[in-house]
């Protein structure tokens, strides 16, 4: 039986390691949608190898949309630890079908309840890394938390850089961002990638603003769990059928009330993996060489409080086996 320690963490990244590889072999062929769904592949039959059971609470959508890791579905064998399963096989797509950076394959898990299930719609986020939670709020004007977290940092605003993504929604908050004095780095895709960095220091991006998918929001309060950092967040949803969704799923008040960490990934059993697909701020991407390929994650669990960076090497192709390389790629 899998606890969500340890053991469970490295299945974890088992998982997301061949999300990764499949989705890699696509990088620059310009079809995310057919990146994807190489990764959801190989994620579903890697999550049956490693054993891991449960219920998938954030996935790929709705049943009728996604032919696997539908939201509901129940995956593993049905004698081990029931789990909440989340999962995000591809988060940019379109960053992988172009070649571009910070594209990564994302899961984390939870005891029963300890993820809330949420349909694919969007958020508005406030992402902080671990000095300023606590501290900063949905409801404060943009200067003002970016004063909170400039002052947590021991520097001005001006020394601050924020990720926002480049959406047309977003001109209102990039000119309040501007206005106070904060530098912004404007991403194209992959907010879920840009909250995780702003957990690590030296990544040097303090704060993710703005509205992007809720899925990506509960992924990222899971591994802002193990990291210490805090997201807030209010959902927005697109239309009737959203907000038709968000009741069924019994997420209540979902426009009106401030989602925290906690009531995003509430589970004390929480695992998180992340494996890079292309090169990243946080992660390298995918290297393959003969007969094999490089990953590189970001593995953690809180009951253990460990974070690790893994670095793998995958056999492919035991017969055209290359060389492995030693140290760092
Ligand atoms: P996908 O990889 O699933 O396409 O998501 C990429 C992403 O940029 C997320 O990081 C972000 O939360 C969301 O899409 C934003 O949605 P939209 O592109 O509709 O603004």
């Amino acid at each position: 039986m899998i606890a969500a320690n340890r053991p469970a963490a490295s299945a974890l990244a088992r998982v997301t390691e061949a999300g990764a590889v499949a989705a890699a072999r696509a990088m620059g062929h310009g079809d995310g949608k057919h990146a994807d769904s190489l990764a959801v592949d190989a994620m579903r039959t890697a999550l049956d190898q490693v054993g891991l059971a449960g219920r998938i609470v954030i996935g790929e959508g709705e049943r009728d949309e996604a032919p696997m890791l539908f939201i509901g579905e129940t995956v593993g064998p049905e004698t081990g630890t029931p789990f909440d399963i989340a999962v995000d096989p591809l988060e940019g797509t379109n960053l992988v079908a172009g070649g571009l950076p910070n594209a990564v394959a994302t899961m984390a898990i939870a005891e029963r309840g300890g993820l809330l299930n949420a349909p694919d719609t969007y958020m508005d986020k406030l992402i902080v890394g671990p000095p300023a939670a606590g501290r900063v709020s949905l409801d404060y004007p943009v200067r003002e938390n970016l004063q909170i977290i400039a002052d947590v940092l021991r520097r001005g605003i001006a020394d601050l850089t924020v990720v926002v993504l480049d959406r047309p929604r977003h001109e209102t908050l990039i000119e309040e961002i501007r206005t106070a004095g904060a530098r912004i780095k404007l991403i194209s895709d992959g907010d879920l990638t840009a909250a995780v960095s702003v957990a690590v220091a030296g990544t040097a991006d303090h704060a993710v603003m703005g509205i992007g998918g809720a899925p990506e929001g509960v992924l990222a309060a899971a591994a802002l769990r193990c990291l210490g950092g805090e997201i807030q967040a209010r959902f927005k949803p697109r239309d009737e059928a959203d907000r038709q969704r968000l009741a069924g799923m019994g997420v209540a008040d979902a426009e009106e009330r401030i989602f925290r960490t906690e009531d995003l990934a509430s589970g004390n059993q929480l695992a998180v993996a992340i494996t890079g697909v292309t090169d990243g701020d946080l992660l390298r991407g995918v290297r393959f060489f003969g007969g094999g390929a490089r990953t590189h994650s970001l593995v953690m669990d809180l009951p253990s409080s460990v974070i690790r960076f893994v670095d793998s090497i995958q056999i492919l192709d035991r017969a055209n086996l290359g060389p492995v390389r030693l140290g760092p790629t």
